[in-house]
């Protein structure tokens, strides 16, 4: 490769490097835009909205089918709630939309910290954003209800992120144990029938009807999110090195949720089309 190739590489190398940056003066709240390119193909706009006081993340966009996907990662509480508003057919009687929430611990180095996604900027805010890193697919069996009213104890963002998902708040037995360890009361869970329990339970896409309880299933992908910082070397004068935090990677993430509905109707997304 010529010096002169070379050096141009280099310079998009860095161009790169610093289309995300951290910035080291900034308030305890932001917001940030990023344009995204989805699976499905369709362009979106991810709003990222920090609040480093209140120590959370959240993240929203569109699909392509006018679902729209919110995240919130509660690091005070080592939460993270998933909400899919996902629009009804209303000619097959459903509601204008459905509402859907997952809720799970939230481990750690899953996401940047809320202080660093507040001082996060970008350069070129027309870049459409592709994840440095594409993550699998996990599967979450969220085999246990959450009461709306009480889940507070969880999370003081659950009331007002899944108030129109009353009856559809899942969550995990291995998190609902934890919880349980922790303090939290039990009536903020009811366990609900399981497969393994009733073996006449099929999966929706397998049950023709439309009023029988099934198995069903939602996945999602958060296609561009912050996930690790970067850190870059410096040297004094003395060489003496240390480091500094210069950026973040981003990554991309799916999530296949299997929960139990009482009703077909309430999981047409996995009919066989
Ligand atoms: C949820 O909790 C509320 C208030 O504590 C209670 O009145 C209600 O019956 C509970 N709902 C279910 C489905 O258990």
């Amino acid at each position: 490769m010529s010096a002169s190739r070379s050096a141009a590489a280099c310079a998009r190398t860095l161009a790169r490097l610093c289309a995300l940056a951290l910035i080291v003066a900034a308030g305890l709240c932001s917001e940030l835009r990023v344009r995204v390119r989805l699976s499905d193909g369709h362009l979106t706009e991810e709003v990222l909205e920090a609040d480093s006081e209140k120590d959370f993340i959240s993240l929203e966009f569109k699909q392509g089918d006018g679902t729209l996907i919110t995240f919130m990662a509660d690091f005070k509480q080592d939460v993270k709630i998933f909400r899919a508003l996902i629009l009804g057919e209303l000619e097959r009687g459903q509601n204008q939309y459905q509402a859907l929430c997952f809720i799970s611990r939230l481990n750690r180095n899953e996401i940047i910290p809320s202080e660093s996604m507040a001082r996060l900027r970008q350069k070129n805010p027309q870049a459409i954003r592709l994840a440095e890193e594409r993550r699998g697919l996990e599967q979450l069996t969220v085999s246990v209800a959450v009461n709306l009213s009480r889940a507070w104890q969880l999370s003081p963002h659950i009331h007002n992120m899944c108030s129109e998902a009353q009856e559809a708040i899942y969550t995990r037995e291995a998190d609902v144990k934890y919880w349980l360890d922790k303090g939290v009361d039990g009536s903020v869970f009811e366990v609900l029938p399981q497969a393994t329990e009733l073996p006449s339970l099929q999966a929706c896409h397998s049950t023709k009807d439309l009023w029988q309880p099934c198995v069903c299933t939602y996945s999602l992908r958060l296609e561009w999110y912050p996930c690790l910082l970067k850190y870059c070397r410096t040297r004094d004068a003395t060489g003496k090195g240390s480091t500094y935090k210069c950026g973040i990677k981003s990554c991309s993430k799916g999530y296949y949720f299997t929960y139990y509905v009482p009703q077909k109707q309430l999981c047409l997304w996995n009919e066989e089309t």
